[in-house]
């Protein structure tokens, strides 16, 4: 495709989110060819930076995070970058006026608002954008997550952004979809023919998906305490990957009919509301300190820790269930937590038992989508073990590594989204009713936590996680898929 000349102007633009991730996805593409010449950056901040602070800034902090092969492509990069201070809320005009001069002349290119601020300043920056009269009709805007809280707080933002950008023009992140193996998933689904038929209730016992993390939130005590694992990490994360897992094949890999099956799913998630069902379908855990390992109350934070801190879960897990034709009576299980014993993201679907077995000892096949780290695909199999004696049973893997198959590359998530912004394809990003339809689900959770005197149960730092999420399996007959 050809590369559009564009200005990318990020709110948040010396932020962690930016400096970690998009400055160096930025270079990336520019790198490969990715970012047309005229191409800008320009970063919004209060830091009151010039484009030569900034310049420095991004060498200093970013150049030893990317492979700078060629300097001269380093020099080029920087030259795009400029830095416009504004006065977030403030009386003071100037920012905005700067902006406008930088970007008067240039209305033909296309325009990237990508707000990687907090979501309450989502709907005020659209505001000023439009007074100030930079919104043109090739603008979009990126928002980041979180989208809200809780569905009146996401209905606020997206009517806020709503009001000044078409929906088509609105592009939200989650940056799992941007995972190299996250689109595997459909392309394994939907380009083979195998699965497909026995994808379903029939075939299938459960499905698990977990996202677990080594890293505690040392430093993040301000957001953590008013997020927790259910806004962080399921309400976003997980529920994306359950959609792609589940969702019906679409008739063609267009915009539209990918997201019109994902939200079907999500608005046929089982309500769980009542406080007796939440109790019985979901278990949420604290982590505390374990040798080296601080807990979370202890954790280093920007703020001391409060009765919110006492109360937000780092840990969650779920059994979910989808009310339709295909997935009827299939739990899916979800869990996430920070200060896991492993990082590891994965899609394992338990497939069902033989009809009939004339072995003793088989285990069910099972299928394991690896997101993170070591991206691939297991299929274990029954396999007899070799020997001349009684037949004897061995679970083996068939085993897909895209390191070892594929050498090319594996770009990091926020390439692939931020080029997908720049040529306008929204396929990857949240529609509205998608998020409004997540939100829906995770509402009577949240609500039934929040009113239960209950605490988060604890787990020690490094642990697998609280007894509950055991039992959430066990009491079915289950196990999570590193304890079967
Ligand atoms: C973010 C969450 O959206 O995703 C973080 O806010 C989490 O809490 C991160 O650590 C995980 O992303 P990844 O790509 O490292 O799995």
């Amino acid at each position: 495709a050809a590369v559009h000349a564009a200005d990318l102007v990020v709110f948040g633009g010396t932020g962690d989110l930016s400096m970690r991730k998009l400055i160096p996805a930025l270079y990336h593409s520019d790198r490969d060819g990715r970012l047309a010449p005229e191409t800008r950056i320009v970063a919004m901040s209060r830091g009151g930076l010039t484009d030569a602070d900034f310049r420095g800034k991004v060498d200093a902090d970013v150049r030893d995070q990317v492979p700078v092969d060629d300097p001269a492509v380093w020099q080029r990069f920087l030259g795009r970058l400029h830095h416009v201070s504004v006065d977030v809320g403030g009386s003071d005009r100037s920012g905005w006026s700067a902006l406008s001069r930088l970007l008067a002349g240039h209305e033909q290119r296309d325009r990237v608002f990508y707000l990687a601020s907090p979501p309450m300043t989502f709907g005020p920056f659209c505001r000023e954008l439009e007074a100030a009269g930079l919104v043109t009709p090739h603008s979009r805007v990126v928002l980041e997550k979180p989208l809200g809280r809780d569905l009146p707080s996401a209905q606020r933002i997206n009517d806020e952004v709503g009001a000044i950008f078409d929906e088509r023009q609105i592009f939200r992140i989650d940056h799992y979809l941007g995972k190299e193996t996250v689109q595997n998933l459909l392309v394994l689904r939907f380009a083979n023919a195998f699965l497909e038929p026995i994808w379903n209730s029939l075939w299938i016992d459960h499905v698990q998906i977990t996202v677990a993390e080594t890293v505690g939130t040392p430093g993040r005590r301000g957001y953590y305490d008013q997020a927790g694992a259910l806004r962080d990490m399921v309400q976003n994360h997980l529920l994306q990957l359950l959609t792609l897992t589940a969702m019906e094949p679409p008739a063609r890999n267009d915009r539209e009919a990918i997201r019109d099956e994902k939200v079907k799913v999500l608005q046929a998630l089982r309500p769980i509301q009542e406080a007796s069902e939440v109790d019985r379908f979901t278990v949420r855990g604290q982590y505390v300190g374990e040798g080296a390992m601080a807990g979370y109350l202890d954790e280093p934070g920007s703020t001391p820790p409060t009765r919110d801190s006492e109360r937000v879960e780092t840990f969650t897990a779920i059994r979910a269930e989808i009310k339709n034709w295909r997935w009827a009576g299939v739990p899916f299980y979800l869990r996430t937590g920070k200060r896991m014993p492993r990082r590891v993201s994965e899609i394992v679907v338990q497939f069902k038992d033989v009809p009939h077995s004339i072995y003793p000892g088989g285990s069910p096949n099972r299928l394991v989508l690896r997101l993170q780290p070591e991206e691939g695909i297991q299929l274990h199999i029954m396999a007899k073990e070799p020997g001349a004696g009684e037949t004897t049973l061995k679970p083996v893997p068939l085993s897909l590594s895209f390191g070892e198959t594929f050498t090319t590359r594996v770009p990091e998530a926020y390439e692939r989204l931020l080029s997908d912004v720049l040529g306008g394809n929204p396929t990857l990003f949240m529609r509205r009713d998608e998020v409004e339809a997540a939100w829906r689900w995770i509402d009577p959770i949240l609500a039934a936590w929040e009113s239960s005197a209950d605490l988060p149960e604890p787990y020690p730092a490094g642990s697998p996680g609280p007894a509950g999420a055991r039992e959430l399996l066990g009491r079915s007959g289950r196990a999570w898929h590193e304890e079967a």
